[in-house]
């Protein structure tokens, strides 16, 4: 998100303190002094919030809030009213303002009002272990050039955070981060995907289409998966990244770009190259800068943080106060975590949704057990027959999804391979539902 701030107000006293206000708390104000000014130098479309004044000598603010919605731009817009005019607030807030403060307003009032429209950013990630938060001080590091990133880990490691926090910590944090799956689509498909289309470029094109490459322009681009990018695309590809300029299927000229290019493999890229199945040269090109994330199973101090972090998220978005017992602790400790993050993160908010109370226990010993049950028992009978159910409709409808793929049912539902096999054969999935057999 845009952290700017456009602040409009004709008295130069209070558009300074303004402006200081909202870098003490952490954005990036930009300060017109009357709004007819904004709306010919600036568009308001770019800014994350508008604080104006109400009262000006040429266009008030409730006109140049009217102005803003008419043209279809809905940021958040706070007006700053005078003494004794709550009516004039009140209008404002009909007229579409998303809220008002009074003068004279003192800083924490300020704070607490532009924090209820635009909630403080999280903390974004964990990095505990040693290993991790080398990887994330690296990250901010080669943020701050425009070097060619490769993101290798197995599934589910962070490779896509580790990306956003790349570009959210460089220069282009304002401009666009597009992120292109290079494996979920095929590969016609991808390449107007990636560098968009003419109209009439090929039956079916019935507009001009923008591609990633050109959205990202001046931003980041993530090909996530790249190495399942076909040998023609890679040609392409490599092309647009030599030449910085990309041809949209069906267009006349090249189009010159700036993009910052990150990938994601969660294949070793280099034995591709070895096996003729990835370009040498782009290989080249891409791995620039390698970063390689480690499996969660070889930076077990990481786990109980990232519970931690996963439950507050949880409990923020249900209004609960979930936390971890020490049972639970030790229950993550021992697993194996094939799924990396993903798969903690997906048991956990398991484990949060049925769970009867705030204090989270291992599936298997909520409703208070006392002596180890084994590994099927959830709490209730009834409950467990539920569950069970939702657990089979799930895989079934997932390997559905996936044309019958196990190892992407795990992927998708953050188990492993051997857990959908058991699964498979413990609920009798039949030969119809389970496709690959
Ligand atoms: N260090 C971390 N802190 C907080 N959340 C994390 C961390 N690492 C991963 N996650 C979360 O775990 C999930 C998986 O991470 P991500 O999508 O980045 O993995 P990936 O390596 O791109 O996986 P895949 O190869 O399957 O695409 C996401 O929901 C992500 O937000
Ligand atoms: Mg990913």
């Amino acid at each position: 998100m845009s952290r700017n701030v456009l602040i409009i107000d004709d008295e130069v006293d209070m558009a300074v303190a303004l402006e200081e206000s909202i870098k003490r708390i952490g954005f990036r104000p930009t300060v017109f002094h009357n709004p007819a000014e904004v709306l010919a130098r600036t568009n308001p479309a770019d800014y994350a919030l508008i604080i104006t004044d109400m009262i000006m000598p040429k266009m008030t603010g409730i006109e140049f809030l009217q102005e803003v919605r008419k043209r279809g731009i809905f940021v958040p817009v706070i007006v700053v009213t005078g003494f004794g005019t709550v009516q004039n607030a009140v209008d404002a807030m009909k007229l579409g303002a998303t809220d008002y403060i009074m003068k004279p307003f003192s800083f924490e009032m300020l704070q607490a009002t532009i924090e209820r429209i635009m909630p403080p950013d999280e903390p974004d990630m964990i990095a505990e272990s040693a290993v991790m938060k080398s990887i994330l001080a690296l990250s901010r590091e080669v943020a701050k050039s425009d070097i060619t990133v490769l993101l290798t880990g197995e599934s589910g490691t962070g490779k896509e955070i580790i990306a956003r926090t790349i570009h959210r910590y460089s220069p282009r944090a304002d401009k666009p981060f597009v992120a292109v799956n290079c494996a979920a689509i095929s590969e016609n498909l991808l390449e107007s995907e990636l560098f968009g289309h003419e109209k009439g470029a090929f039956t079916g094109a019935l507009e001009r289409r923008i591609g990633k490459f050109e959205l990202a322009n001046n931003g980041t681009l993530l090909l996530d998966e790249v190495s399942e990018m076909a040998p023609a695309l890679q040609a392409k590809l490599l092309r647009a990244i030599q030449e910085r300029e990309i041809d949209r299927v069906g267009g006349k000229a090249p189009i010159p770009l700036d993009v910052r290019i990150i990938s994601t493999t969660n294949r070793d890229l280099l034995s591709e190259v070895k096996q003729g199945r990835f370009r040498e040269d782009l290989y080249y090109r891409l791995n620039v800068f390698p970063i390689v994330l480690p499996p969660l199973r070889e930076r077990r101090e990481d786990i109980e943080p990232l519970a931690v972090f996963f439950l507050a998220r949880l409990s923020r978005k249900m209004g609960r106060a979930f936390s971890l017992s020490p049972a639970l602790c030790e229950e993550l400790r021992k697993q194996a975590w094939e799924g990396n993050v993903r798969e903690l993160e997906n048991y956990i908010y398991r484990t949060a949704v049925i769970s009867p109370t705030d204090l989270l226990q291992p599936p298997t010993q909520t409703a208070g057990a006392a002596v180890p049950v084994q590994e099927d028992t959830v709490s209730s009978p009834s409950m467990l027959g539920t569950i069970r159910d939702m657990e089979r409709e799930m895989i079934i409808r997932v390997l559905k999804e996936t044309d019958g793929n196990r190892t992407r049912t795990a992927e998708k539902l953050g188990v492993s391979v051997r857990t959908i096999r058991n699964k498979i054969k413990e609920y009798g999935i039949s030969d119809d539902e389970d496709p690959e057999k």
